[in-house]
């Protein structure tokens, strides 16, 4: 049997890039420095600092959370956790139960935004009546919740789950289809725009997909295994996805290189064109006078529900103790 390079113990794990292999423990330190060199390479978050995680339920989001709750102390900053309840039947009731679970196990506090009761309708109901995919509406809403609630409970930051496979796959993407305004966006952290919008790090930027998945099931870490029901599988990430697995086959590194890279060239792409402002309806980041999930909202259930899920989830963050916030600043 394999053993560990670093303490000589029964090894679960080979890590091809670096001609390792490593024990239980040591593949467990080995993801948590990771995250801990990229938060600080890239200054994702420091001392004192609110971090919010959109917790799905799924492995991505439950690896961030899991590393970042392992290296919160050392840095000395504060996770709040938010889950979107999107009622897509058997797979939302699943998905809630892990993030429970989750948050619970972790000792970090979580808000559930249920959809059905905060804006009277799920994500397929939802993508019925705006006669749009239900993927698309989808990340729309979880974009807009997310940095409502990030708004709301005053975070420094939303903490994103995009591993470095994925990053590699969008920059990839992005280049092929010349949006290179796209790209900017890929870096491991963007900024905050005033009180309408927290910006976004990567934590897991420098951990590939199987790292994190592992990562989860070593730590015995709950989450749902099961994809959600509307997932396209022939979108072109899949294919490209394909390739560049194939390329890290080949030369072992590959996925870390481009994330690298691409993070030192970040600055060179161009920023998205338009002007950016503030929604008429909840105040908001948008592109336009009204942001689009105040005017889905609108035009599919006659409401504007952008103030409503402000005001549910500022109602939670009081009764969680979250609002008004305090600053920590004696940890780490
Ligand atoms: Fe949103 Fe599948 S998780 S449509
Ligand atoms: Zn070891
Ligand atoms: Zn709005």
């Amino acid at each position: 049997m394999a053993k560990c390079s670093v303490c000589g113990g029964p090894a679960v794990a080979f890590i091809r890039y670096q001609k390792r292999y490593l024990c239980r423990d040591h593949y467990i330190q080995f993801v948590e420095d990771k995250v801990r060199r990229a938060i600080k390479r890239y200054k994702m978050a420091g001392k004192g600092d609110r971090i919010l995680v959109a917790l799905s339920g799924g492995k991505d989001s439950t690896t961030l959370l899991g590393a970042l709750s392992a290296v919160r102390d050392d840095i000395g900053f504060e996770l709040v956790a938010v889950h979107i309840d999107l009622g897509i039947f058997d797979y939302s009731v699943k998905s809630r139960e892990a993030a429970r679970r989750l948050a619970q196990s972790l000792d970090v506090p979580l808000i559930e935004v249920p959809l059905k009761e905060v804006i009277g309708a799920t994500i397929p109901e939802l993508a019925k009546k705006s006669r749009r995919p239900a993927c698309s509406v989808c990340g729309m809403i979880k974009r807009y919740v997310t940095n409502a609630a990030a708004v709301e409970l005053e975070a420094d930051a939303v903490a994103l789950g995009h591993n470095a496979d994925d990053l590699a796959v969008y920059n990839l993407k992005s280049f092929l289809t010349q949006d290179l305004e796209a790209i900017s966006k890929l870096g491991p952290r963007t900024d905050s725009v005033e009180e309408a919008a927290v910006g976004r790090i990567r934590p897991l930027y420098l951990v590939y997909e199987k790292e994190s998945f592992l990562y989860s099931f070593l730590r015995g870490l709950p989450f749902l295994h099961e994809e959600c029901p509307f997932v396209d599988n022939r979108q072109m990430e899949v294919r490209l996805k394909e390739v560049v697995n194939q390329l890290e086959e080949e030369r072992p590194g590959t996925k870390l290189q481009m994330v690298t890279k691409l993070a030192l060239r970040i600055k060179d792409y161009p920023k998205p064109r338009g002007e950016i402002r503030r929604c008429r309806v909840c105040g908001l980041i948008s592109s336009s006078e009204v942001c689009s999930f105040c005017r889905t909202t609108e035009r599919a259930l006659g409401k504007a529900m952008g103030p409503a899920v402000r005001e549910y989830i500022r109602r939670k963050g009081v009764e969680l103790g979250l609002i008004p916030r305090v600053k920590n600043t004696a940890t780490g």
